[in-house]
């Protein structure tokens, strides 16, 4: 699939020459040797620059990040063209503190790992343009890596955990139930079939202006809506979690989103204050939206369990749910999980919280599990393209939902 189109043709490259003068920045050790594997992760998919070199048994020898959080949280949401200045901007910085807190020469790496898909394109670009003249001028192999493949085996690198494995990934973008059978053998049970549950609860967070709010001023809209909700009453308003008719492991959030745009609404006329000031009831809202999005949540894993244990497609004592993606740090939902898990006889594993949002250590992990299984190490790179669409797996979501599991009700005593 050609994606690099007209727009791409404008990408700003970085010259030839620039990228000689980067790599002649490195001291070379040439007595050092290396035992293990070495992959350079590079990751632009969004709207973090990140790089980093992990080696073969996992260590991380260099990273670093640059967030383009606070700029977006300014302007209401990412703009992409402003996203991919900024990579542009700091890519070259990026890449470079990575290696040099590795101590690792460009030219020791194995290959260099690159997301490549599914993102943003103007942001996937300046990633695969300047990784492809990086490794053009090294002559290394490339590996273009899919992000969600990378959200999805981060586990295996800070847990020992084995194929198969439940992956539930939630974050501002992505929203999907996955059976991972290996290193680049999916099963997508679900997704969303609108936004992602981060996107949603950033949504109800800027419109309930709390980025004026004292306390939640430096936070994300996730992070402000769990903050605020410790203090509300989640029984105040009777929100019901979406698609209860729908017996499959789909997601949908943004009918949630418009019914609590109404009720902020009907809150502001009683309460009789402007849009833009904050409700004396958004602690309450706050309470209700994380209730309602952790019973959605955890309802879908459940069936996605009960469907895969069903089918012996999941051990039936042992099984791994691993879940992952920047909602995933919301204690709430976790717990909402570890009742699911529980009940079914499983075992919950998150990444830490460093490793559930997006960074390059997960690009470069992704980059030594396919080294190592000899799967998609490219040697010529001639025809790549960046994909900002592409699925995870084979999408068996349709037999999910005809197989219609009926999902035992259990207690959400959080
Ligand atoms: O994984 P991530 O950094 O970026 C992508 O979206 O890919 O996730 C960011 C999302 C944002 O929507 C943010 O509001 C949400 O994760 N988030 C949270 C929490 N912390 C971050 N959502 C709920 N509770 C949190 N504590
Ligand atoms: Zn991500």
């Amino acid at each position: 699939m050609l994606i690099l189109n007209k727009t791409a043709g404008v990408f700003s490259k970085p010259s030839k020459r620039k990228i000689y003068e980067f790599l002649r920045s490195f001291n070379f050790h040439p007595g050092k040797q290396f035992l293990h594997k070495l992959v350079l992760g590079i990751e632009t998919s969004c709207d973090d620059t990140a790089a980093a070199v992990v080696d073969e048994t996992g260590n991380v020898l260099g990273e670093a990040i640059h967030s383009q959080t606070e700029v977006h949280l300014k302007t209401g949401g990412i703009i992409p063209p402003v996203a991919q200045q900024l990579h542009r901007e700091n890519i070259q910085r990026i890449v470079q503190e990575a290696l040099f807190a590795s101590k690792v020469s460009p030219s020791e790496l194995s290959a260099i790992a690159t997301t490549i898909k599914p993102g943003l394109a103007l942001s996937l670009g300046v990633g695969l343009s300047f990784s492809l003249q990086l490794v053009d001028q090294l002559k290394k192999p490339f590996i273009p890596i899919h992000h969600m493949e990378a959200h999805a085996l981060t586990i295996r690198l800070t847990n020992k955990v084995e194929f198969p494995f439940l992956v539930l990934l939630i974050s501002g973008g992505h929203c999907l139930l996955a059976l991972v059978r290996g290193v680049s053998d999916f099963l997508l049970l679900g997704k969303s079939l609108d936004i992602a549950p981060g996107d949603m609860l950033d949504k109800v967070a800027r419109r309930l202006s709390l980025i004026k709010h004292p306390e939640c001023c430096t936070m994300s809209g996730g992070k402000a809506i769990e903050h605020l909700a410790k203090q509300g009453n989640k029984l105040h308003f009777d929100l019901k979690p979406p698609m209860q008719r729908a017996k499959n492991c789909d997601f949908s959030f943004s009918g949630l989103q418009h019914i609590l745009d109404r009720i902020i609404m009907q809150k502001e006329k009683e309460e009789g204050i402007e849009k833009g000031q904050i409700l004396s009831s958004a602690a309450d809202i706050a309470a209700a939206v994380q209730h309602t999005t952790a019973c959605h949540i955890a309802k879908r894993t459940h069936r996605a369990i009960l469907f895969c244990k069903q089918r012996g497609l999941l051990c039936q004592s042992n099984a791994v749910l691993v879940v992952s993606g920047g909602v995933a740090s919301n204690l709430y939902i976790r717990k909402a999980l570890e009742i699911v898990t529980n009940a079914t006889q499983c075992t919950l594993l998150c990444p830490p919280p460093k490793l559930c949002t997006d960074n390059g250590i997960m690009i470069a992990w992704n980059g030594i599990e396919r080294l190592r299984a000899g799967l998609g190490i490219l040697h010529d790179t001639e025809g790549i393209r960046y994909e900002p669409k592409c699925p995870l797996g084979v999408d068996i979501s349709k037999e999910v939902g005809e197989a219609a599991i009926k999902v035992p009700r259990l207690k959400m005593k959080i």
